[in-house]
């Protein structure tokens, strides 16, 4: 019972189950997240931005590793914005975080903004994944980083794995190639992909054309 009520708010959380569900995925994805974050050049001074932030863990992480830039996350759960807001409660009163209500479909900033965007767990969730990644690289800067996390990963040795949770939710788990591939038709370039076998996991990368 409990297992199924968090799973059905992965996708929106909302309500009690939904604040649980917050909680479980910022503690259950910060390893992950640590280890994707790794694989993205960050600078001090950068203007980053967290797509479908849930909880704000990774907006967090992201504020510790930017010294005098600044931090963005967005997500179109308001019960995500509350929550992300509490945590990120003192980078907000300082002016280092910024909390938004909004969908990746539709991002409230102007072009060419950000030198950093990331996104965790949140890409199967997405209504319209080409146009979304279209509308991520009209907000980065040109040569600007992208960073996409999963966890929800086509397996060959357990074709199975994620059977029960894509019924579910009516999503599905991606592949290596899968992501190249999008991205690639999105108009990304120096496209790269990193997986951590012991766990499944993978990363992408990838840049908007430097002009
Ligand atoms: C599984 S949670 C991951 C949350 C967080 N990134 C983490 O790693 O803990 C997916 C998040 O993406 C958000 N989300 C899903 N689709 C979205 C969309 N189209 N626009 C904005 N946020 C979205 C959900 O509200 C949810 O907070």
């Amino acid at each position: 019972m409990k297992y199924h009520k968090l799973v059905e708010n992965a996708g929106r959380p909302q309500g009690f189950w939904g604040k649980m569900m917050i909680k479980a995925m910022n503690k259950g994805h910060s390893e992950l997240t640590d280890w994707a974050l790794a694989h993205i050049k960050i600078n001090r001074s950068d203007t980053a931005l967290d797509v479908g932030c849930g909880g704000g863990k990774t907006v967090s992480k992201l504020c510790t590793k930017i010294g005098n830039g600044k931090v963005f996350g967005i997500d179109y759960s308001q019960l995500c914005v509350d929550n992300s807001k509490k945590l990120n409660k003192n980078n907000i009163i300082c002016g280092k975080a910024s909390i938004l209500q909004a969908s990746v479909s539709s991002l409230p900033f102007d072009s060419n903004k950000f030198d950093v965007v990331t996104a965790v767990e949140t890409y199967y969730f997405w209504q319209d994944k080409l146009n979304d990644l279209k509308e991520i690289y009209r907000v980065m800067k040109p040569g600007g980083r992208l960073l996409l996390v999963f966890e929800m990963v086509k397996s060959d040795d357990e074709p199975h794995k994620w059977d029960s949770i894509e019924k579910k939710l009516g999503i599905e788990a991606v592949s290596r190639d899968g992501i190249k591939d999008i991205l690639l038709h999105a108009g990304y370039q120096n496209i790269r992909t990193y997986t951590k076998s012991e766990n499944g996991w993978l990363c992408a990368t990838a840049e908007k054309e430097q002009v």
